[in-house]
């Protein structure tokens, strides 16, 4: 009998940054996939506060001590470097509704370019529902609590860019 090939998703994302909410998701993914690769997207419609480069490396400080993920920058299309990286699922966290049509949109326009990659969604775990890079960032900036909602090492980049959050609302 052939020995059953490693399961790859492709995790990708602007990760600007990467939240609890992401960081949860990805585990959760071992009990269905052997490898989760983060792809961190370089070509997004978003203005990035963090360089692709800062993006990376926050993000391989947050899974340094787990082998089953690795974290990668891409460029240009992302069913090309999935392809290229030999994989053929591309993985996304759905948070509520609101985040179906745009989701539906993506996994429909990359099923059209690549019939062979199939996109598959896991449910955010409750306790994340609500946030987002960008209310985080928006947090962070105006000098509000965001702690528990960035792994550590995310907090500390943050803080270097807005300082410490003001403790008015503790
Ligand atoms: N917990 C917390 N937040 C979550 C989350 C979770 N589980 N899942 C998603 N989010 C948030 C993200 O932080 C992000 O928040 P933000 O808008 O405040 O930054 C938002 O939900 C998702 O944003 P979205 O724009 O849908 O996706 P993305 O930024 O994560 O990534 C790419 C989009 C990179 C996958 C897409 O642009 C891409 O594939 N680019 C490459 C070029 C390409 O192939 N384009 C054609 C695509 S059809």
């Amino acid at each position: 009998m052939d020995t059953p090939q490693p399961r790859t998703a492709v995790y990708p994302g602007t990760f600007d940054p990467l939240t609890m909410g992401h960081r949860s998701l990805v585990r959760r993914a071992l009990k269905v996939f052997d490898h989760i690769v983060v792809a961190v997207a370089e070509q997004t419609p978003k203005q990035p506060l963090f360089s692709l480069e800062e993006r990376v490396d926050m993000i391989r400080e947050v899974f340094v001590n787990e082998p089953r993920i690795s974290v990668e920058p891409f460029h240009g299309l992302l069913v090309d470097y999935v392809a290229e990286r030999g994989a053929s699922v591309i993985l996304r966290g759905m948070r509520a509704v609101s985040d179906f049509d745009h989701e539906f949109q993506m996994a429909l326009m990359n099923r059209r370019m690549n019939k062979d990659i199939e996109s598959v969604f896991l449910m955010t775990d409750f306790k994340w529902l609500y946030i987002s890079s960008t209310i985080v960032k928006e947090v962070a900036k105006a000098g509000g609590d965001y702690e528990g909602l960035v792994p550590v090492q995310v907090m500390r980049r943050l803080q270097e860019r807005f300082g410490p959050p003001n403790g008015r609302n503790k």
